[in-house]
């Protein structure tokens, strides 16, 4: 088997169903279930008896012990994070709790485990760390793209609290010989999404008469991927890369926000056009995040070469997708109704009760 933390949430999710749909081997899942996990994003495993879901902490270790002793997992892939930056800027102690404190807890666990394999297995085994570009800070507009080997240079407490946790997971390789793998990607997109990253807020909010809060210029670039090609990456990186190494994953698809929210709201011209004309008119710039990363950009060259692997999304077919599959599948909507979430956008946005469709109201 595999063992997963953060299964439920969006990348995970996916990566689990793309697992399954690949492959007969079974995967324990572990997630918090915190605001960001539902199990409604694993429904359609329900009775699949290859998927054994725990809900629980990273930072527990008696459970992780339990765990990792009954299913003897021959690998473990850690998605189970706090995620948001703009969370980690309102409230940092959070992100030091689980992202730091709580992976070192499971490397502890998982390294106990490990500890007591046969030769041939302890050889086998990987732990593969699903971390982020973010941690190489931002790049200038005519800077090349981050590498395996760009220097650390976090910039918000998001970015420092993964840069922490890679630093621990290299620790322990150096230290104790766990074989590990750290994957650094670039902004994902898809199905699934909390809808407080971009792209599923400004889904969401152009769907129920709310305004696409644009942060400063809108200048800002990301690299945007398709979670399916994230989750095909690391498949390839687990079955293929060698024990201690790090690989940049994106889709080289370089695209401004203010280019991406409107191609967000393009496409739902199309999809569902209203008779008070495009959507591109809720849009509003914003007061810009502070410590804003103005540009990230990720040299694949490595993962390619070492592993086949190669993106197979454009971004205009998947967002075209994407926009899609949320307006078809009622299941992510569910987060929307908590107070949590109608908090958040209070404190963020200064409006509550704009995230959710009408028809979920
Ligand atoms: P997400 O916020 O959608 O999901 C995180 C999941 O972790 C949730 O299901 C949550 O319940 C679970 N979780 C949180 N705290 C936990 C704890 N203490 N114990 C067990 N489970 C816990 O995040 P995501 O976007 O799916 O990101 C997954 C991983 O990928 C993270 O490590 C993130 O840093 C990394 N990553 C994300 C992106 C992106 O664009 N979303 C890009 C690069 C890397
Ligand atoms: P986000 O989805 O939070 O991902 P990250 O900060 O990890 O890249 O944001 C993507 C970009 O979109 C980022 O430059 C911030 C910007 N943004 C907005 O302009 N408005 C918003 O309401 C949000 C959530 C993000």
């Amino acid at each position: 088997m595999i063992f997963v933390t953060g299964g439920a949430g969006f990348i995970g999710a996916n990566f689990v169903l793309q697992w399954l749909a690949c492959s007969q081997e079974g995967v324990v899942n572990l997630d918090l279930l915190s605001y960001a996990g539902t199990l409604a994003n694993l429904r359609t495993l329900e009775g699949d008896a290859r998927h054994v879901f725990q809900q629980g902490d990273i930072a527990d270790g008696p459970l992780l012990a339990a765990l990792l002793a009954r299913h003897r997992p021959r690998a473990v892939i850690h998605f189970a994070a706090e995620t948001h930056v703009d969370r980690s800027i309102r409230s940092p102690q959070k992100f030091i709790e689980t992202n730091v404190n709580g992976s070192l807890s499971l490397l502890g666990a998982v390294h106990a485990h490990w500890s007591g394999l046969p030769p041939e297995q302890k050889t086998a085994f990987r732990f593969l760390h699903v971390s982020t570009d973010e941690v190489y800070g931002a790049l200038g507009p005519a800077d090349p793209p981050f590498t395996e080997h760009s220097p650390y240079a976090p910039n918000s407490p998001y970015a420092a609290s993964k840069a922490a946790s890679d630093h621990l997971v290299r620790a322990f390789g150096q230290t104790y010989g766990l074989p590990t793998l750290t994957v650094h990607s670039s902004n994902n997109y898809g199905p699934m999404q909390f809808p407080e990253k971009l792209i599923p807020l400004m889904i969401t909010r152009a769907l129920s008469g709310g305004s696409l809060p644009v942060y400063g210029d809108g200048l800002q670039v990301r690299d945007w991927i398709h979670v399916d090609d994230h989750c095909a990456a690391l498949r390839a990186v687990l079955a293929q890369g060698a024990a201690g190494a790090v690989y940049n994953v994106g889709a080289e698809e370089q695209l401004s926000n203010l280019e991406v929210v409107h191609a967000i709201c393009d496409v739902l011209d199309e999809l569902v056009p209203t008779a008070a004309g495009s959507y591109r008119r809720q849009l509003a710039f914003v007061a810009d995040r502070p410590g804003h990363d103005r540009r990230y950009a990720i040299d694949t060259a490595r993962v390619r070469r070492e592993t086949g692997w190669a993106p197979r999304w454009r971004f205009a077919a998947g967002i075209r997708r994407t926009v899609a599959s949320y307006l078809e599948q009622g299941a992510w909507r569910a987060g929307l109704a908590s107070s949590d979430y109608q908090a958040w956008l209070l404190a963020q946005y200064g409006q509550a009760g704009t995230g959710a469709p009408e028809s979920d109201r």
